[in-house]
């Protein structure tokens, strides 16, 4: 079996005695696990020197993680990475702040990681590299004499043709994408936009799921990031997800608890969430001292303009809403600005009647999916997700609203509190076997076996015989 090289922006590094931050990373571990290997990528801090990466062991996979210069900080993760492509790929034009400078460094980063991780490959690894800080990795790897099947899953959606044009450089940052063997996203709208702008932009062709471009040709596949339900429901047995559980009914008394957690990002449309409740309260106002909305905002990229404004912004919608409708004893947005561990999202999920996930745009959303999982099946709570996130076209028992129209949500909020047992007991039991169907390991197994068959990237590595029959 080959290795396996995992390249991502962060690497979350196994500490003995503490759970991992998110289930992605387990994955990611198991993958490199069953198949040892390396995982590769910055280290979480900031230096001023320019520092090599340093290799960890742990079993059969090396860790090799570096700190990121205060420039490449700054420029490439800060800059390019989140002030351009993320707000692009998510549909927030007026969120975008190009500079040249964070598009030199953004592409002199990935060079550098190329140079780092080269000397550590055997030359028969499967290199699997993911999301949008490292589209240009594929390239600087191949301009190494890198000859082994490299693959790219992009875990963010893909952007119509038009709003990556806005990107000055977007050709040369497109033709990126054509030096992987294999490209996966998250759901057949995100393939279809890149074959778009590809097809559009570059004048690239495309047959099946091949696209081609000069001696190029890159297979395109479709693979939702999905949530292990068993791991979920095992870890939801854990004393501190019984002891928030335990805490949160002691404390909501009659009160019905809707609860969201997100990291504090505009894509996930928090303020318009807060409208929502703002509403319910006033139209419904049976619901006042009945219901209890906690909302968990985890701080993220907070040197980045945008993201401080936002904390700011909701800080005053929650407090202006408590201020109109609390009681003596009652205040109905619980709004916490805070990162808490899986354990305890699972124990405020099972408490909770009502999931609210209402982002604008979502590659995939795994809340939503840890939401359902977390769930007595004989008295499961009731899931309100945005028909703008991946994960819509699976949780067919969701109700799906238009996050960008309050209005809708109060409605969708009205009815899952007012839905009776069986009809909940039914959309939770549908929704749970989609996700049983498709879990996180059968999405990188899926990767990994796909990437493994790929051809040669390049045609004209190919016997003639072999390129004809691609070629048709
Ligand atoms: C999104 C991205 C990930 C990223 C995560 C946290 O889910 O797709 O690549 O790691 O956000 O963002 P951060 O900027 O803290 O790494």
């Amino acid at each position: 079996m080959r290795d396996l090289v995992i390249v991502s922006n962060r690497v979350s590094v196994p500490q003995a005695g503490r759970q991992q931050a998110g289930g992605l990373a387990v994955a990611i571990n198991n993958a490199l696990a069953s198949h040892g290997g390396i995982w590769f990528g910055w280290n979480g801090e900031v230096s001023d020197a320019r520092e090599s990466a340093r290799c960890t062991q742990r079993g059969n996979v090396t860790y090799a993680t570096l700190p990121l210069q205060q420039r490449e900080h700054d420029e490439y993760y800060l800059g390019f990475s989140n002030e351009v492509l993320w707000p692009i790929f998510h549909l927030n034009l007026g969120a975008m702040n190009f500079h040249r400078r964070f598009a030199e460094t953004y592409y002199a980063t990935n060079e550098r990681f190329a140079s780092e991780i080269t000397p550590l490959l055997k030359g028969n690894e499967l290199i699997w590299v993911h999301d949008y800080h490292l589209i240009p990795l594929g390239n600087a790897l191949r301009r190494r004499d890198v000859d082994t099947p490299i693959g790219f899953f992009l875990h963010i959606p893909f952007p119509s043709a038009e709003l990556l044009r806005c990107i000055p450089g977007h050709k040369r940052l497109l033709m990126q994408f054509l030096d992987y063997d294999l490209l996966g996203f998250q759901t057949p709208r995100d393939q279809e936009s890149f074959r778009d702008a590809a097809t559009r932009i570059l004048g690239a062709t495309v047959k099946g799921n091949v696209l081609f471009h000069g001696d190029r040709r890159v297979r395109l596949g479709t693979y939702p990031v999905g949530v292990d339900v068993d791991t979920l429901q095992q870890e939801s047995q854990h004393s501190e997800t019984k002891r928030t559980l335990m805490n949160l009914r002691a404390s909501l008394g009659h009160c019905a608890l809707i609860a969201g957690a997100d990291r504090l990002d505009y894509s996930k449309g928090l303020s318009m969430r807060l409208g929502a409740i703002q509403e319910l309260l006033e139209h419904y106002p049976e619901y006042r001292r009945k219901v209890l909305y906690t909302q968990v905002a985890s701080p993220s990229r907070c040197a980045i303009n945008e993201y401080d404004e936002l904390r700011q912004k909701l800080e005053t919608q929650a407090g202006h809403i408590n201020g109109l409708y609390s009681d003596l004893g009652w205040a109905p947005v619980h709004y916490i600005n805070k990162t808490y561990p899986r354990a305890v999202l699972m124990g405020l999920f099972r408490a909770a009647r009502v999931g609210l996930v209402t982002p604008v745009r979502d590659g995939m959303n795994l809340v939503c999916k840890e939401f359902v999982a977390a769930q007595d099946p004989q008295d499961p709570g009731v899931l309100v997700l945005s028909e703008f996130a991946g994960a819509a076209q699976e949780l067919d028992g969701a109700l799906l609203v238009n996050p960008y129209d309050p209005h809708t949500i109060t409605q969708a909020l009205h009815q899952a509190l007012q839905m009776p047992q069986e009809e909940r007991r039914q959309r939770h039991a549908s929704m749970l076997k989609n996700l049983t169907h498709n879990s996180l390991t059968q999405w990188w197994q899926r990767f990994v076996e796909d990437l493994r068959y790929t051809l040669p990237h390049a045609l004209s590595t190919l016997p003639p015989a072999r390129r004809s029959i691609i070629n048709g």
